[in-house]
């Protein structure tokens, strides 16, 4: 079967990572939160979503199982930083246009992910 992977790419999924960060380092919702340097953190993301997206088990053949809500529980995600991340998403993948049935796809799995990050909630 073909996976989401292969019908993205490597190298456009690579790229919109890379665009994602170039647009986190400049939201101050959210860039905060990150170490400074991004490269690191965008090779790790490159291989989560390699694997989430049916390729190769790129994360977790380096770094164990992914848990990536406990991975985010030292950070404050709450609505706003949520919405932050997936504005951010939705433009580096509307930078790199993908077919409209992949970008939809992509963006549902996205948003689930990110509403499954959140660990801080308002009255
Ligand atoms: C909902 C809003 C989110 C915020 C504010 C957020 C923020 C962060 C921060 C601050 C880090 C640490 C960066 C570092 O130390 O290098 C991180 C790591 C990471 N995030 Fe997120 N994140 C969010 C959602 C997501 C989603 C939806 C995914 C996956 C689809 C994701 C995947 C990752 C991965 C793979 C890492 C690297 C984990 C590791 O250190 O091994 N994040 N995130």
């Amino acid at each position: 079967m073909t996976t989401p992977y292969e019908l993205i790419t490597k190298e456009k999924l690579y790229a919109i990572i890379d665009t994602f960060y170039q647009y986190v380092e400049k939201d101050n919702r959210i860039n905060h939160l990150f170490p400074g340097d991004f490269k690191e953190t965008a090779r790790k993301q490159k291989q989560f979503l390699t694997q989430f997206l049916g390729g190769p088990t790129l994360y977790s053949d380096e770094h164990g199982h992914p848990m990536m809500r406990a991975r985010h529980m030292h950070f404050k995600i709450g609505q706003l930083e949520k919405e932050a991340w997936l504005e951010n998403m939705t433009k580096a993948i509307d930078a790199h246009q993908l077919e409209s049935e992949l970008r939809q796809y992509l963006l549902e799995r996205l948003t689930l992910t990110a509403e499954h990050m959140v660990n801080q909630y308002d009255e």
